[in-house]
Formats: structure tokens, sequence, C-alpha cells
């Protein structure tokens, strides 16, 4: 086999893993007043069940409702659990110093400061430079293994400046990311900006929750403030 022919094989068999992050919302807006039933029904096949909103949308004929994927959030195939990690990151600009990081599953917690067991989280380490990050893998697919949830699941974020110094807004970013080389997954990245509190030890200020559906074919990851 030559070089080419090689390379669109590779590229045929890496397909799989970089593609599945897909929107399988019908994203259909529905004039009324047939829209909102149309789109309810949409909504409600079994492959899509809890996983796309209804809301209004304008249409050509005026307003109407559509079946769609809800803001910042994205949808994956269930298949591809095996393949990826689920990562939390926690990230600063280079004006500012040490944020200090705490992420919960279930009843663990790991972050600057945290002790306790948490069977279902890597923390990275500390990290006190400027213009740095901390993240934390999540292991919801092996929680899910063990029984621990079935349908809907969801990650606690929480950040603090260290010290008594408030340096301002930060940034939190969900993304899965290929366990065997590390390459983020196309599309799957979701981020927004944080108000970290300020403080010493295992921080305590909410500033997101990732919240995770799974459907009967698909999950979909939410990133939200609360
Ligand atoms: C969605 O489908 C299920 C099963 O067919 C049905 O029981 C339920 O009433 C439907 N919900 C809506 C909002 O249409
Ligand atoms: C830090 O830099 C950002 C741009 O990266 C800027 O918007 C912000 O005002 C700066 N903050 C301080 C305290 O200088
Ligand atoms: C996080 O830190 C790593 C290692 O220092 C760096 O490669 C990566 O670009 C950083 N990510 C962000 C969003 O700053």
């Amino acid at each position: 086999m030559n070089f080419v022919a090689t390379s669109v094989l590779l590229l045929c068999l890496a397909g799989p893993v970089f593609s599945q992050v897909a929107n399988i919302c019908p994203q259909l807006c529905h004039p009324n007043p047939q829209g909102y039933v149309q789109s309810q029904t949409e909504c409600n096949q079994s492959v899509l069940r809890d996983l796309c909103d209804v809301e209004g949308c304008s249409s050509e004929n005026g307003p109407g409702f559509e079946c769609l994927l809800p803001p910042n959030s994205f949808i994956v195939s269930n298949d591809q659990f095996g393949m990826v990690d689920v990562v939390v990151e926690y990230s600063w600009a280079a004006n500012q110093t040490d944020l200090d990081s705490a992420t919960g599953y279930l009843d663990g917690e790991a972050g600057v400061g945290c002790d306790g067991s948490a069977p279902f989280l890597m923390f990275n380490g500390d990290n006190r430079g400027p213009g740095g990050n901390e993240t934390c893998t999540v292991d919801i697919e092996g929680a899910r293994l063990q029984g621990l949830w079935t349908d809907f699941t969801s990650i606690a974020a929480r950040a603090q400046w260290f010290g008594s110094l408030d340096r301002g807004p930060a940034t939190l970013r969900l993304f899965l990311q290929n366990r065997a080389d590390g390459v983020v997954v196309p599309n799957s990245e979701l981020s927004m900006t944080i108000t970290p509190g300020v403080g010493t030890g295992c921080a305590s200020t909410p500033v997101g929750l990732v919240k995770v559906t799974r459907g009967q074919e698909h999950t979909r990851f939410m990133l939200r403030s609360e």
C-alpha cells in the first residue's frame, strides 16, 4: 500500500474518533401555530429525548418553535467514552496569578488544599504562576459503569484567588480529550467567564456546573453558572 492509501485508510479509521460531536437536534424553525406541537414531537423522539430543547425562533412567516441544542452545550455519541477524557480547566490571564481550583464530583473533591478521597477525579496540580491553568479530569464513565448514575450527572467547579486579593474574572473551560494522543475533540469545547472567590484552602466559591445528560445513543454536556 502506498503512503497516500495508508493515510486515507488511517484517516478513515481515525474518522469516527474525531467526528462524533454532532448536533442531532433538528433545528427546524416551524411557524406558529403548529410549531410548538411539531417541535415537541421532534424533540421527543426516543434518540433525542432529554437532549434537545424546544425554544422559540423566528421563521420566515413570523414567530415559531424549533427543537434545538441549548446554548453552551454539545452532544457526543455514547460509544466514545472509552476513548476520551472529560476535562475541566480553570485558566487566568498573564496579569493575574495563582487561582486555586476545586472540582467536585459525586462525594469527592480534588484541587488545591482539598483532601479526602476523590475516586473519579484526577487533578493535575497547583499552578501558582501568572497566566496559568489548572485542570481536573473527571471519569464520569467509570462512575456510570459502577452504577453511580444512569441518566444524569453533574460536575461542580469551584475556584478562588489564593490569599486575600481579588484578581478579577477567570475562565472555566470544559472539553473532551482523546486519551490516546491528548488531542482535544473538535467542537467539544465549552467555556465561560467566571468570578472566583478569594481565600486559602480548598476553594469553596462555586463558579460553574457541568451538567451531563445521557440519552439512548448520545450524551449532552452543558456548562452553566449554576
Ligand atoms: C414523549 O414520548 C413519550 C413516549 O412516547 C410520551 O409518554 C410522552 O407523553 C411524550 N412527551 C411529550 C411532551 O410529548
Ligand atoms: C489584565 O489583562 C486583561 C486583558 O488580557 C485586561 O482586560 C484587564 O483589564 C487586565 N487587568 C488588570 C488588573 O490589569
Ligand atoms: C494550560 O497550561 C498548559 C501547560 O502549561 C498549556 O500548554 C496550555 O496552553 C494552557 N491552556 C490555556 C487555556 O491557557
